[in-house]
């Protein structure tokens, strides 16, 4: 095989006369009939044009030269020199070509069913590139976004071993831990009966290694929840786990901003500078959601007190609920650029969001029009100065319970600013969201859930509301967003068993059943715990930001689709009925469709 001396990125017009070979793909290839073929040579790093002239080349070499075809991988060897016409400014090593001497065909390539072509890739249906996905990775855009995810894991490794943690690795095949999703299950051969689960995150070991005296733990690691997968969510996905011993929670803040700001500089060059931080309640007021993006306005507004004095039946029904509020947005010239149509198709957007609809009003030259316009009257000059309303406004109101109006808003707020693209597309919006309740009450099970997981400690001086209002008690987790995007989450830790297991009783967790499915939890607390804390940072999320995709299978080598398949390995599939028989398991027959 010939040699490979140099990548298809690197040669430069200083190389020009020194003889090189490169490997490949055949990226393009044109027989321009003139005696000459030119072939884009494609690799990993970059393309490079070869050049055959047929004259000057032996016979063998005319000839598998006039049958490559793209797609082929082949190595060859001949003389860099200078382009005679212009360089091609959109390639790296666009001023020189290789002037083809020898060439070896390493592998003729079948008719591909797709190609690696930046211009088609969106053209081409996203299940046949997941099918190939070896051509699709082989596209420079993809292997870029390969490159800066292992950039990222490489920056995490350095800066978090000059913080003095340390990578430990904790097991795949654990004891079922409830973390608020569903788990994977896998059986035991040895255990009839008995599964472990695929880890939702390693929480749990992370706490036992704080225990254990590891004092500072890092893991890149891989996550499973049993979820529907959805545009920035995959069953499978990748964390950059990590633990701290004898930390309150702005020492993690710190560390992790410190992080932040690394990885920024060095991926994108930008400085992100310091971190604000955001009371949840705050979020949840002004964005109606508790990972605001905060890049443009459009904020919430109670108008409750204003509404209960006007006539319109949607408002007075939603004040009479319990916690029923009205909140409006104010579109800044909303008026001229949205027409009916389009503000009903937002009534719909809404209705997935389990409100009613979002009634409109507009604030013109001529006062209120069109919408609510007639029910705003007596609340004319108030609701004017409490929105700031200009001229060629339009304000959405959305009335129900506070849960359901504000989560409303909050989704309709983004869809507008992407609507009307009103993001900056060059801001880089950190935040830090803190201060949430420990508990949200679900009426369908009648107890409380924990917001963050069971084992988020409550802020110092919270700790007496556990028993008298659980309601109301604040915990100790942050989550980091950025630009709208949750890019990590974490708290500080219950370290003592007594306050655990009280926390277990809140949700519902009896004593009994807490030692069945915590004990192994417990019990390393009771032998001697150190107060801890920690976060977990979205691996693919913080790759999509800094590769600038909404498609987090962009990032990930081999994703799995909207419906949890892999269609390059076609997974999930069936097993040997022996395999079966060893695990001691029998399948019902999917039922016959009727
Ligand atoms: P949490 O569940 O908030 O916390 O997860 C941490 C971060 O992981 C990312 N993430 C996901 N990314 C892709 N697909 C998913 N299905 C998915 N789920 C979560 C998010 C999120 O911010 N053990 C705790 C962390 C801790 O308390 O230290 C945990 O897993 O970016």
């Amino acid at each position: 095989m010939l040699k490979r001396t140099h990548m298809c990125g690197e040669l430069r017009s200083d190389q020009s006369g020194q003889t090189a070979t490169l490997a490949g793909w055949v990226n393009t290839y044109r027989d321009q009939g003139k005696g000459l073929i030119f072939i884009d040579l494609r690799d990993r790093d970059g393309m490079t044009q070869i050049v055959f002239d047929l004259e000057d080349v032996d016979e063998q070499v005319v000839t598998q030269a006039r049958a490559l075809r793209r797609e082929d991988v082949i190595a060859v060897k001949g003389l860099v020199r200078k382009r005679e016409g212009k360089a091609n400014q959109r390639l790296a090593t666009g001023e020189i070509e290789i002037m083809g001497t020898a060439l070896e065909v390493l592998n003729k390539t079948e008719t591909p069913p797709i190609l690696p072509d930046e211009h088609d890739a969106e053209k081409i249906a996203e299940e046949k590139r997941l099918q190939y996905r070896y051509i699709d990775l082989r596209r420079p855009r993809m292997q870029g976004i390969l490159r800066t995810r292992y950039n990222v894991t490489r920056i995490a490794r350095d800066y978090f071993d000059d913080n003095g943690f340390l990578e430990i690795e904790t097991p795949c095949l654990i004891k079922t831990t409830p973390e608020g999703a569903r788990d994977f299950i896998v059986p035991s051969r040895s255990y009839p009966g008995q599964w472990y689960a695929l880890p939702q995150s390693p929480q749990i070991f992370k706490q036992i290694l704080m225990a254990a005296g590891c004092d500072r733990y890092l893991q890149i690691v891989r996550c499973f929840r049993d979820e529907d997968p959805r545009a920035d969510r995959q069953a499978e996905f990748t964390q950059i786990d990590l633990e701290m011993s004898f930390v309150e929670r702005d020492d993690v803040i710190s560390v992790m901003a410190g992080f932040a700001q690394t990885l920024f500089k060095q991926v994108l060059n930008i400085e992100i500078g310091d971190i604000p931080i955001m009371p949840y309640k705050e979020a949840m007021d002004r964005f109606g959601i508790d990972r605001p993006d905060t890049r443009f306005g459009l904020e919430l507004q109670d108008i409750s007190d204003l509404a209960a004095k006007t006539d319109f039946r949607v408002f007075s029904d939603a004040l009479a609920k319990e916690n029923g509020v009205v909140k409006a947005i104010r579109v800044p010239g909303g008026a001229e650029k949205m027409s009916r149509k389009v503000t009903d198709g937002y009534s719909e957007f809404v209705k997935t969001f389990g409100a009613g609809g979002v009634p409109t009003v507009k604030y013109t030259e001529n006062g209120y029009e069109t919408g609510i316009a007639k029910f705003v009257g007596p609340i004319a000059d108030k609701l004017k100065e409490r929105l700031a309303l200009e001229v060629g406004d339009l304000v959405f109101f959305s009335a129900d319970t506070n849960v359901v109006a504000t989560r409303a808003l909050g989704e309709l707020r983004n869809k507008l600013a992407r609507d009307l693209e009103l993001i900056d597309k060059d801001a880089w919006n950190f935040l830090w969201v803190v201060d949430f309740p420990m508990f949200e009450f679900d009426p369908a099970r009648d107890r409380w859930i924990a917001l963050h997981h069971p084992f988020t400690g409550p802020m110092p001086g919270e700790e007496d509301k556990l028993e008298s209002d659980p309601g109301s008690c604040i915990s100790a987790a942050y989550d980091l967003v950025c630009n709208g995007s949750e890019i990590a989450g974490g708290s500080i830790r219950i370290h003592q068993p007594q306050m655990q297991q009280k926390v277990f009783n809140l949700l519902g967790i009896d004593d009994e059943e807490a030692e069945q499915k915590f004990g192994f939890l417990l019990r390393a607390l009771r032998y001697g715990a150190p107060p801890m804390g920690g976060i977990a940072f979205g691996l693919d999320r913080l790759v999509m930001l800094l590769v600038g995709t909404n498609n987090i299978r962009d990032v990930i080598a081999f994703p799995k689709t909207q419906t949890g398949q892999d269609l390059m390995s076609e997974a999930p599939g069936p097993v040997d009925p022996q395999q079966l028989e060893e695990l001691n398991i029998s399948v019902n027959p999917p039922e016959e469709p009727v």
